[in-house]
């Protein structure tokens, strides 16, 4: 599939995940044949402030192609000097988010507050895409409330602006994480746009992949929760696509290998001091329904070095596998 003038491998994305699709968590990814990834969301104003920690956030690798990086904010001004500062960036893609439901970032209108003001949202939009040298997607919830489900209009007056595609999650703000996604907006917004959809929300397996393009003719699907400590699942499905085969679920030595790996690619990218308190949540991620990880998984939160927790988990994957 072709989001502007950009091909793309398969159409099983990462979703961006403030906190968790770092740079070494993406290389995984894409190991696995992540058809395109997603930055965390960046602060398009501390962007143009050239903040030395956002500009950190940036850095892509070689590999990584074709990357989204997700901008948030709600000025118009400051979301169209992001795009032209991004232009300078090798990212393929640049995505608008308009879906956090973060008090932090609702408050000052950015994230799914936009939602909530189509006028000034389509001014970012069109800033954004004016700016941009590159294809612009835009990332939307349902709604703000049950009372203001308004994907489709945003969805429409996204088309109008010029964006090449859109991801939409079938959850309003108020819901934040909570309840079942709903995939009939997806279809909804499908039969009402013409750009490429991107269906989001929910999928955690294999068969919930192909009920989501099934059921809502989306283009492409973005997997967030479902990606973490399972890099697999984006192998995993397209093989499915390819050969109606389901490839069986990834061995423990493949997920401690992995972790340790991840673990390995974190200290390179933000030292043992960070990287081994980041990666705590992965490392319980890689180990969830494994046998007795819960004790693995405490001791590992209290670990302070990387050669501690590799030696950790080496010595928990000598114990699964003994007792196979
Ligand atoms: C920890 C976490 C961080 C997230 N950060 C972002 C973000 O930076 N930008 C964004 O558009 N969505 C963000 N999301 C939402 C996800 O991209 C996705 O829309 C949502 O999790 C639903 O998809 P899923 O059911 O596949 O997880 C985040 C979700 C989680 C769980």
């Amino acid at each position: 599939m072709k989001i502007g003038n950009v091909e793309l491998k398969n159409k099983v994305f990462l979703s961006p995940m403030a906190g968790v699709t770092d740079l070494p968590f993406r290389l995984i990814c894409k190991e696995q044949n992540c058809g395109m990834l997603y930055t965390e969301m960046i602060n398009a104003k501390a962007l143009c402030y050239d903040d030395e920690n956002t500009k950190k956030m940036l850095k892509i690798e070689e590999e990584e192609h074709p990357v989204a990086v997700q901008i948030f904010g709600s000025d118009p001004e400051y979301m169209g000097k992001a795009a032209n500062i991004m232009n300078e960036y090798p990212n393929e893609i640049l995505d608008i988010n308009m879906g956090c439901p973060a008090p932090k970032v609702v408050k000052n209108g950015d994230g799914s507050a936009l939602m909530k003001n189509p006028k000034l949202a389509a001014e970012v939009l069109t800033a954004v895409v004016k700016n941009s040298e590159k294809p612009v997607t835009l990332k939307i919830r349902k709604g703000w409330d049950d009372n203001t489900i308004n994907a489709v209009e945003i969805a429409k007056i996204a088309e109008e602006c010029g964006i090449s595609a859109l991801a939409i999650h079938g959850r309003t703000r108020e819901q934040y994480y909570s309840g079942k996604a709903d995939w009939d907006i997806i279809s909804e917004i499908k039969q009402n746009i013409s750009i490429p959809v991107i269906g989001n929300g929910d999928v955690f397996t294999v068969e919930d992949s192909i009920n989501m393009l099934e059921k809502t003719n989306c283009d492409a699907i973005m997997i967030g929760r479902g990606a973490q400590g399972n890099p697999w699942i984006f192998k995993r499905i397209n093989h499915y696509m390819q050969t109606g085969e389901i490839l069986p679920e990834p061995t423990i030595e493949e997920k401690i290998n992995t972790a340790i790996k991840h673990l390995g690619l974190a200290v390179e990218e933000h030292g043992e001091y960070v990287a081994v308190r980041e990666m705590r949540k992965h490392v319980a991620w890689y180990l969830k329904g494994l046998r007795n990880s819960a004790r693995v998984r405490d001791e590992i939160n209290k670990i302070e070095s990387y050669e501690e927790v590799v030696s950790k988990l080496n010595g928990y994957m000598q114990d699964c596998l003994t007792l196979e």
